[in-house]
């Protein structure tokens, strides 16, 4: 594990602890200024736990049933809605500005986003995430296609088996061509 992931999960903890009702707020505030001890954006980083430990839906079962159709039907979705941000794979393949934002973009195979519950996948695709980029789909997408989308990403395929989203690739190409002129005239 990376400092930076312990340091997550530390963070993670200190918020879990000062959920517990009747524990002190001095204590708390303590256990908060421990885990913060390495350079950052602490107060974002610890809203952005507590957001993470109070997400609803965890007993929620997905009625769709598990197979590679399903998740194939989650795909296309994620390809339609999804990609531009988290690209075809779901692992950011191609996505440009994937560590560019604020929090970045994680890799939805990241243990950090699996071991939500499929009830808390879907509130997360139905509400999206306040303070960050991550928008909610509710009217967009119906139950259905959400819960589609829960089983694709519980799919994943391997990263970067799927290319680059054709967005990005132009871009990509157009960087690569301004680039081969500039060694021209040397
Ligand atoms: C405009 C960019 C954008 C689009 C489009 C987008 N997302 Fe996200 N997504 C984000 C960002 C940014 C985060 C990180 C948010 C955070 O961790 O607080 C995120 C996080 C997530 C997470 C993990 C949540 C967590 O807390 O770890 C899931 C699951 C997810 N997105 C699914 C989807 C699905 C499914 C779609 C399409 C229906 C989608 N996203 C479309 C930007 C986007």
């Amino acid at each position: 594990m990376s400092n930076w992931v312990k340091f997550r999960e530390s963070v993670r903890e200190a918020v879990k602890t000062c959920l517990v009702p009747g524990l002190a707020v001095s204590s708390c505030l303590m256990l908060l200024a421990c885990s913060a001890s390495s350079p950052g954006n602490i107060e974002s980083m610890v809203a952005r736990e507590a957001k993470r430990v109070g997400i609803a839906g965890k007993n929620l079962k997905n009625p769709l049933p598990d197979t590679p159709e399903i998740a194939k039907t989650g795909q296309e979705h994620f390809g339609h809605h999804c990609q531009v941000c988290h690209g075809l794979d779901g692992h950011n393949t191609g996505v440009p500005f994937a560590n560019k934002m604020s929090p970045n973009i994680p890799e939805l195979s990241d243990h950090s986003v699996q071991e939500f519950s499929d009830g808390q996948l879907k509130m997360i695709i139905q509400n999206g995430i306040r303070f960050s980029g991550m928008p909610g789909w509710r009217g967009i997408l119906d139950d259905n296609e959400m819960w589609a989308i829960v089983r694709f990403i519980r799919h994943l395929p391997p990263k970067g088996s799927l290319g680059v989203p054709a967005v990005f690739q132009e871009s990509e190409e157009e960087h690569h061509h301004a680039e081969g002129q500039e060694h021209q005239h040397h």
